[in-house]
């Protein structure tokens, strides 16, 4: 990670000072640094033996940049990584605008690896997240989404550039059409369950420790899996509840849905959800020969459901 670091710094500069600042300000306030984690433990765990995961594992952390500097302006967010947002400080149209360096920087990247695979899952994951991304925003304030609706989004928005990482780290490896699906497999579940705990800790969490603000999905009135549980399961009180806060935003009722989504189960179905896909991702590479890298791994898809942050 010290070795993608440097790479990281080194790809960040530009001749336009704004560009620096904003990048630097959303970079610098670290995040968890999964995504390239992922590259370069399954590079590990296919015994790779080059220094291309360093350049792909900026890559993928370049575009998860991008994506949080363009999802902060569309979810009109506050605060991320324990500071204020980007689009707060800098604004709207620098978040949007720096965003695109930080994707069309990834893409100056990848191609010097210079593989047209590698081209071909990047391309396809940013094509992705993008159409996720829009679903949701079709989604939005509509009470009638049901739980596959909601999984077809997190799959696109979040799960995707995860199952990219990791089938780049198997493709530059060597690993067989086996390996990268499996690579794959554990990638997107992974994801899967990442995102079904984020939305969990978007109700559940302290923003001291998740570093965002708690309740801006409901503010947002956007429907994910707790609160498309309680819609189904609910008393007619509940759903009614539910029904307007998704149609209108709400922020006054937060606590009465915390409570609403935690004494009927809906939390406790999100995370078994989460577990669930988090035992697929481990299942997917149960045939990798054993290291300390797989076990990193296998502990990485513990830590998606078991996490505070
Ligand atoms: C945030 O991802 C966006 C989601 C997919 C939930 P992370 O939680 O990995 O963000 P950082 O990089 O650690 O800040
Ligand atoms: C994150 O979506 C997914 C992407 C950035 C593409 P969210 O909006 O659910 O994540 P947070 O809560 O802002 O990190
Ligand atoms: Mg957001
Ligand atoms: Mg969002």
């Amino acid at each position: 990670m010290g070795a993608v670091n440097t790479v990281i710094r080194q790809q960040l500069y530009s001749e336009v000072p704004l560009v620096n600042q904003v990048s630097e300000y959303i970079i610098s306030a670290g995040g968890k640094r999964i995504r390239p984690v992922l590259v370069l433990l399954i590079a590990n765990a296919y015994s790779y033996q080059g220094t291309a995961h360093h350049s792909l594992a900026a890559v993928i952390e370049f575009i998860h940049t991008a994506t949080l500097l363009h999802d902060d302006v569309v979810d009109e967010s506050s605060l991320r990584r324990g500071k204020q947002t980007a689009n707060a400080l800098f604004g709207n149209a620098a978040s949007v605008l720096v965003g695109d360096f930080l994707y069309s920087r990834a893409f100056q990247m990848m191609v010097t690896v210079g593989n047209a695979r590698v081209m071909q899952i990047v391309a396809d994951a940013t094509n992705v997240i993008a159409e996720g991304e829009v679903l949701q925003l079709l989604n939005m304030h509509n009470p009638d989404v049901n739980e596959a609706d909601y999984l077809r989004v997190i799959r696109s928005k979040t799960a995707k550039l995860f199952e990219a990482a990791a089938q780049l780290g198997a493709l530059i490896s060597g690993a067989d059409e086996a390996g990268i699906q499996a690579a794959g497999e554990y990638g997107r579940s992974l994801g899967t369950a990442f995102q079904l705990i984020d939305d969990v800790l978007d109700y559940s969490g302290n923003a001291a420790e998740i570093g965002k603000n708690v309740g801006d999905d409901l503010r947002e009135g956007k429907p994910t899996l707790p609160l498309i549980y309680l819609m189904e399961n609910g008393t007619p009180e509940q759903r009614e509840l539910v029904r307007s806060c998704i149609e209108n935003g709400d922020e006054q009722h937060f606590n009465q849905i915390l409570a609403a989504i935690t004494n009927s189960g809906a939390l406790d179905y999100t995370r078994q959800e989460a577990q669930k896909a988090s035992r697929r991702a481990s299942d997917a590479i149960a045939s990798l020969p054993d290291s300390k890298y797989k076990n990193s791994l296998l502990e990485l898809s513990a830590f998606a459901v078991d996490r505070n942050h």
